[in-house]
């Protein structure tokens, strides 16, 4: 394994190089360096585990993302020389070139990070004490791997100005397509929920499914005990206006970063505040303060709720019953009329004729 490792090396380094004198580029000052190789479909290589690794960067794809005016080395700050030497992994809380212009001030997600931090999620206790099992709780990354690239046809249709059509009247005055494309993305793609219910519901799953984390946090299967739910099954047949896990976790106006413990007593989803934030205008907002009792999460794990258990045993029994009973009812009737004229009893007037 060792030697493949060391010739796959090799390998990539003579590429490396002939595709830095093709280019006759020879520093990582200029951005478009790098897309220069990384462009390359088959660059990759094996690692130490004998697991492949693509360096290949997808050009289309960065151009359409969120991050295409942040230089490569913005994030990839270790990145200095040609070969490289193994990249750290990228902070995503590092200052880019970018300025924000209402604060003019570096840009960076440092303002997530806090937010994140805060929240249940977040790594320390109120001491900047490790939490327990710190490894299970979430970085930037656990939410984020999937690319949030999504081409404009992703909103046509779904809420007004949101179309081609709304971007050809940008380009009336502004000229240059790129730029007023860009800035009608960067604002109308956050109009809405960049994911849909689905796919939020995916991003909550990988952990919260995850039966040994639950014991380890004392929680409850809440991805599938959702799943069972009405706001759910809507969701799955297309409507995108039932809650998915951030309407019912996120206190309305706060960060979608900032979720709390049920205990809190500012959770969305503490018993005193449920009803409200049922309440919203697209929901029940009517409801009334009743709403609190409503269980999303409904779990018949017999230690935990043994009420809710014995209950579920109780009616799934009666259920059972109830069925059964008629099934034999329906199963003798359809006998009667099958052979109207059996008995087991032979009949007074048989052999007569
Ligand atoms: C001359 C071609 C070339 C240029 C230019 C280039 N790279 Fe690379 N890059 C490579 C090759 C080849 C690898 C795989 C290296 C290996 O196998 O260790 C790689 C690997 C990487 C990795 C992963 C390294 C690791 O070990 O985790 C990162 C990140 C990266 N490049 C970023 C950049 C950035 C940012 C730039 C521009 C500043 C850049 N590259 C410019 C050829 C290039
Ligand atoms: C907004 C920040 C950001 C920008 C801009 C960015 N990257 Fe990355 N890149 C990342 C992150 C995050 C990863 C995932 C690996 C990690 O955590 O370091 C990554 C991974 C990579 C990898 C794979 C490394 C591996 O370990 O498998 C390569 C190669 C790479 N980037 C090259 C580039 C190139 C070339 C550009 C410019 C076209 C670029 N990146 C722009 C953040 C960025
Ligand atoms: C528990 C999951 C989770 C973690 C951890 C997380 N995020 Fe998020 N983040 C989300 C969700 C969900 C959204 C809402 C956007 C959507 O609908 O996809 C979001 C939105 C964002 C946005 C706004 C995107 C936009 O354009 O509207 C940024 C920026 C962001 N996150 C950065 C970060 C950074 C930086 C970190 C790490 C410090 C981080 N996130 C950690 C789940 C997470
Ligand atoms: C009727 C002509 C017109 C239309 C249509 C128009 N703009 Fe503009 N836009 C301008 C003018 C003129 C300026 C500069 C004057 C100013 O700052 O008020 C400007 C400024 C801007 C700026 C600020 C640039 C900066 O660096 O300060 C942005 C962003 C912008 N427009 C985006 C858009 C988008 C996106 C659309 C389409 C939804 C659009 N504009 C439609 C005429 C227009
Ligand atoms: C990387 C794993 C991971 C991901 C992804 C994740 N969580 Fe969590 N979550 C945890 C852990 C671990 C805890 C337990 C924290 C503790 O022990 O204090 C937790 C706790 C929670 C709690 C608090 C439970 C309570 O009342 O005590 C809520 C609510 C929650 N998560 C919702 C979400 C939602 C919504 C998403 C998707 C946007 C999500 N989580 C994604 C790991 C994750
Ligand atoms: C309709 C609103 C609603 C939706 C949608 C929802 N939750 Fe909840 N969640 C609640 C309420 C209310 C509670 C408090 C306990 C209960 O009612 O079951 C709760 C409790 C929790 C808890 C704490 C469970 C424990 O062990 O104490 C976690 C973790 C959680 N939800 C995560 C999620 C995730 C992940 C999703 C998406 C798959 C989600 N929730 C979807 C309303 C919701």
């Amino acid at each position: 394994m060792g030697k493949s490792f060391f010739k796959t090396r090799v390998i990539l380094f003579l590429t490396a190089l002939l595709l830095c004198s093709m280019a006759g580029l020879s520093n990582a000052e200029d951005e478009l360096n790098c897309v220069l190789c990384h462009k390359h479909r088959g660059l990759s290589r094996i690692d130490e585990n004998g697991n492949l690794r693509l360096f290949y960067i997808n050009e289309h794809m960065f151009e359409e993302g969120p991050h295409f005016r942040v230089k490569c080395i913005d994030c990839h700050q270790d990145i200095a020389k040609i070969p490289h030497d193994p990249a750290k992994k990228v902070d995503c809380t590092t200052e880019c070139h970018l300025t924000e212009p209402s604060g003019q001030k570096n840009f960076s997600h440092k303002s997530v990070a806090e937010q994140l931090n805060k929240s249940v999620h977040g790594k320390f206790d109120t001491e900047g004490k490790e939490k327990k099992n710190v490894q299970d709780f979430p970085g930037c990354k656990d939410c984020h791997e999937e690319p949030l690239y999504r081409p404009l046809s992703f909103f046509k249709g779904k809420a007004g100005g949101i179309s081609q059509r709304g971007i050809s009247r940008c380009k009336t005055c502004h000229r240059t397509g790129k730029f007023a494309e860009s800035f009608y993305k960067h604002v109308t793609s956050r109009l809405q929920k960049t994911r849909q219910p689905v796919e939020m519901v995916q991003v909550c799953d990988r952990c919260h499914s995850d039966k040994d984390l639950q014991q380890r946090h004392n929680l409850d299967d809440v991805v599938n005990t959702y799943k069972e739910t009405f706001h759910y099954k809507a969701i799955k047949f297309g409507s995108d206006e039932t809650p998915d896990c951030l309407d019912c976790h996120v206190v309305k106006g706060e960060s979608v970063h900032f979720i709390e413990g049920r205990n809190s007593p500012t959770a969305a989803n503490n018993n005193k505040n449920v009803a409200t934030t049922c309440r919203t205008s697209e929901c029940h907002d009517k409801a009334s303060e009743n709403l609190a009792g409503y269980r999303v999460h409904v779990t018949y794990d017999k230690d935990k709720y043994p009420f809710l258990h014995y209950m579920m045993m109780f009616f799934t029994g009666l259920m059972a019953a109830v069925m059964y009973f008629f099934l034999v009812l329906i199963i003798l009737e359809l006998l009667r009329r099958l052979f109207p004229n059996f008995s087991f009893t032979k009949s007074p007037d048989d052999g007569h004729h």
